[in-house]
């Protein structure tokens, strides 16, 4: 079965009650299980990871190459500053979206550069959490 990484960056892990009429009510184990119950129906395993280190995502991704098919990323605040998680995604050569649950371009200018989007095949942002499900029905599509 193939098997999808979905990485989730700093202070996502406080989702729920981080400023909830930005990024919603739900919990990131409520978004997890409702990825969940979607892979079944597509029939890929999803494999969760958060982490608010930015060192850790790199190794993490450093790691996926022969574990996983492919890579749903929301690097969060990560997107705008971090070379070092825009060149891990490049060495593995995985096929990776990232998804962003506000509409960063909607906000400050300092969201509206990303390092990361450039070595993805695409990025969803804007639709809540929507966005994870529609990344994951796509990445299915495509590996
Ligand atoms: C975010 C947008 C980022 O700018 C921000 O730093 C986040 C969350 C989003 O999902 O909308 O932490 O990635």
């Amino acid at each position: 079965m193939k098997k999808i990484l979905i990485i989730n960056g700093p202070n996502l892990n406080l989702l729920g009650t981080r400023q909830p009429e930005i990024y919603g009510q739900m919990t990131l184990k409520e978004i997890e299980t409702k990825l969940k119950k979607l892979a079944a129906e597509l029939k890929v395993e999803v494999c969760f990871f958060q982490s608010n280190h930015e060192g850790e995502i790199v190794d993490k991704i450093g790691k996926s190459k022969d574990e996983f098919n492919g890579i749903i990323i929301n690097p969060a605040a990560y997107t705008h500053t971090s070379v070092a998680i825009r060149d891990a995604i490049s060495a593995v050569e995985l096929p990776s979206i990232e998804v962003h649950i506000s509409n960063i371009y909607s906000r400050e200018q300092f969201r509206h550069h990303s390092f990361i989007a450039p070595v993805c095949i695409g990025q969803i942002a804007g639709f809540g959490i929507d966005g994870y499900l529609f990344a994951l029905k796509k990445i299915a599509d495509l590996i």
